[in-house]
């Protein structure tokens, strides 16, 4: 087996096409790798060498068009036995079992007995996904190994922030471990044709912990945000003040803004965390404490936007809520762990709401409807908020930021008011804001 470093003209098979494969293969595309994208969804193959993403993001259609053109990409739901490739880097997906807190394997497991049958013998293989820690060792070498063939396995961890990540793959160092110094030598040459700096760690498990944490430390830092908006709403405080004038100029002191914490990979990789290291008889107080902060919060919200609503207006209420992707900043069509599904989900379970509308100017109508919820749907925001008695802000799109808020209040009900799960209004003077906008962990509305 040789230790050579993988060449640009090298061949990789990136599999799994979904918001991390597709970008990467282009990524890599670019750089002037021959990738072969394998990927099992046959509309999202047709999609992707007809020049175009299945997801929003920003820069990849123009930048997949170009790659096609020049012959460096293609996408395939088998790969072909003509040839074999020099790497094959992993990127399926790993959401939780329905129902669980535990991780699904299954589709790591299918990708590597594809690879494990397609490779030749000294094949680099990477995998990029999140996973439970000891995945990389104890579920795709032994298939790998299954396969009588030698390899070098790696684990290399995708960090980038949807939205962004074409920018991000150029930009971020790439973390990168090996089961042997020849592995990571040869993943280290691999991810720095994307980025000058690659992090070498000392084996698999660290990569693998590496990225369950980067995601669990965010989602506890915007849990205690979220618990100082609990105490302060309890209290009949503003948290945004209590958090802005608290930091202000005090270097010892760096709370997050409250909000809505979910998406793709928060919801479930502080759950992988503590699915790890419940195998290994350890229990993580801290994250699950701040899990739950973090999901019982639209319930918690949603009763607070119903009490208001009775004391303002008759029921059967009828309530907007704009902004469903998961995030707004970067923009993404991204609907997976959004919070503001579960919002929606707690105003249809309120027997007082009648009507629910939704707006999002980034998620296409037909995904809003495929979701399959007892909603009307609406293209525009004024549109939504039309004899509305609430409209509720789900996400940080820029675009709420700029709302106008006598046009969106005047469209609504007598005593229609905007709750507001990320602040977006807050500079404005507080003779706007009185008595009709309340961003969360400041339900007195005290400006
Ligand atoms: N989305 C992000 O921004 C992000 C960031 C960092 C890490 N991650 C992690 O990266 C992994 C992938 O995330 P994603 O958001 O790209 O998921 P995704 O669901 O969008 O993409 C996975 C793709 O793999 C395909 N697939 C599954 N099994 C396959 C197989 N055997 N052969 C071919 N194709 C197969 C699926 O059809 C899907 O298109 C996850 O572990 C995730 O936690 C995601």
């Amino acid at each position: 087996m040789t230790d050579s470093a993988t060449t640009a003209s090298d061949t990789i098979v990136v599999v799994g096409l979904g918001y991390v494969g597709l970008t990467l293969a282009v990524a890599l595309a670019q750089r002037g790798c021959r990738v072969i994208g394998l990927e099992k969804r046959e509309e999202v193959v047709s999609l992707a060498n007809s020049g175009q993403a299945h997801f929003s993001e920003t820069g990849l259609d123009r930048a997949l068009q170009a790659v096609i053109a020049n012959g460096n990409f293609v996408a395939c739901t088998e790969l072909a036995t003509d040839f074999t490739a020099d790497a094959y880097i992993i990127t399926v997906g790993t959401p939780l079992i329905a129902g669980t807190t535990r991780p699904r394997l299954d589709m790591i497991e299918q990708a590597s007995r594809q690879v494990a049958d397609h490779m030749a013998d000294g094949a680099l293989v990477v995998l990029r996904s999140t996973v439970k820690i000891g995945t990389t060792r104890n579920v795709v070498k032994p298939v790998l190994d299954a396969s009588g063939k030698q390899f070098h396995l790696s684990m290399c961890p995708e960090r980038t922030l949807e939205g962004a990540a074409l920018q991000e793959l150029a930009q971020l160092p790439q973390i990168v471990s090996g089961d042997s110094d020849a592995a990571a030598n040869r993943a280290d040459a691999l991810f720095r044709k994307l980025t000058r700096a690659t992090v070498r760690v000392s084996d698999l498990e660290t990569a693998e912990m590496i990225k369950l944490i980067d995601n669990t430390s965010r989602d506890v830092r915007f849990a205690f945000a979220n618990e100082v908006a609990r105490a302060c709403d309890a209290i009949g405080i503003n948290a945004g003040e209590v958090i802005r004038a608290g930091k202000f100029e005090y270097p010892r002191t760096d709370v997050a803004l409250p909000g809505l914490v979910g998406g793709p990979c928060l919801e479930k990789d502080p759950h992988i965390l503590m699915a790890s290291l419940s195998e290994f008889g350890t229990s993580l107080e801290i994250t699950a404490a701040c899990r739950q902060v973090n999901e019982r919060q639209p319930a918690e919200t949603v009763r607070a936007i119903i009490a208001r609503l009775a004391e303002r207006a008759e029921a059967p209420y009828r309530v907007a809520v704009a902004g469903i992707a998961f995030k707004g900043r970067p923009e993404t069509d991204d609907l997976r762990g959004s919070m503001s599904l579960k919002v929606i989900d707690c105003l249809l379970a309120d027997t007082a709401v009648g009507e629910v509308v939704l707006y999002d100017g980034v998620v296409k109508r037909a995904d809003l409807e495929a979701l399959g919820l007892d909603v009307r749907i609406e293209d525009s925001l004024v549109a939504a908020c039309d004899g509305a008695n609430a409209l509720v802000i789900g996400n940080n799109h820029p675009e709420y930021a700029d709302i106008d808020l006598d046009a969106c209040t005047g469209a609504m009900a007598a005593g229609g008011f905007v709750y507001d799960y990320w602040a977006h209004l807050v500079e404005r003077p507080p003779s706007q804001l009185r008595g009709r906008y309340f961003p969360v962990g400041n339900n007195a509305g005290r400006f």
